[in-house]
């Protein structure tokens, strides 16, 4: 386990969470019709001109869409010019040994890091050949470890995983969230003092919810978006979008979803799954 650490700041730490970006090898590839590349750097740019420089930066998995090196090289150098320091989790359409090597961003899986009295946990829920999500029993009894023994001067968490903890809105969703999601619940209930929020991606949409005594914040892609309330896959006509979490010394947290204005949506409203 690997730390990061950085000065305790009176002013917010800033905290960019970027996901689902669905790479592929060439750059030039679409998805349902959408241009995965173009449209991760128009977001950031968003962002480099609407947040300045953010504290860190999490790429909350589905960095690729094909698990190839390019893609994930190519995520690191697009993220880099935001000049902050970036972490990323795998997703299902990712491949944890190919990203692993990447050696120019050694520090990219880091699974704790620490911002003043923050610590963000990176929680991988990725399993190989299964598009929903599970947490070993070595995630698990990390996540337990980190929440019981908080390093000195820590007092607030944020969760980060892929997979979606709670049931997606729409009915196609009910077998692809994280499959032992109440083991999580369970860990996080023991300590409700530290935990502030769940933060995850994987059902490409936005939500912010109170469950259980925690909040939940799911994220859109910087991509495609999918239809809430709907029986069967869908897409939305919502423009790509990142989010943005300001997070105070006292436990406080503002958040918001921000997206990319006058961009013209292309994609494929036939698509029967992606
Ligand atoms: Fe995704």
């Amino acid at each position: 386990m690997q730390k990061a650490s950085r000065e305790f700041r009176e002013k917010p730490l800033r905290l960019i969470q970027i996901t689902d970006t669905h790479l592929y090898r060439d750059p030039r590839a679409v998805l349902l019709g959408l241009n995965t590349h173009e449209s991760f750097e128009k977001i950031v740019d968003l962002i480099a001109r609407t947040r300045g420089t953010p504290d860190v930066i999490v790429g909350t998995g589905d960095i690729a869409q094909d698990a190839s090196r390019e893609s994930y090289q190519r995520f690191a150098e697009i993220v880099s010019r935001l000049n902050a320091p970036f972490y990323w989790i795998p997703g299902n359409h990712d491949n944890r040994k190919v990203m692993l090597a990447l050696t120019d961003y050694p520090n990219a899986f880091d699974t704790q890091l620490i911002f003043g009295n923050w610590q963000i946990l990176m929680l991988d829920t990725s399993s190989p050949g299964n598009v929903h999500g599970v947490l070993s029993d070595a995630e698990l009894a990390r996540l337990q470890q980190q929440l019981s023994q908080l390093p000195a001067g820590v007092q607030h968490s944020m969760i980060c995983l892929h997979h979606n903890p709670v049931p997606g809105t729409a009915s196609w969703m009910s077998d692809i969230g994280l499959k032992n999601a109440d083991a999580m619940l369970a860990i996080l209930k023991q300590y409700p003092a530290t935990v502030r929020a769940v933060v995850y991606g994987h059902i490409h949409q936005t939500l912010d919810f109170e469950h259980e005594g925690f909040r939940f914040f799911c994220t859109p892609s910087t991509c495609i978006q999918f239809k809430p309330y709907v029986e069967e896959f869908a897409l939305d006509m919502l423009a790509p979008a990142y989010r943005w979490f300001d997070l105070y010394a006292d436990g406080r947290l503002e958040t918001a979803v921000e997206r990319l204005q006058d961009y013209v949506i292309k994609v494929d409203m036939n698509a029967g799954g992606y």
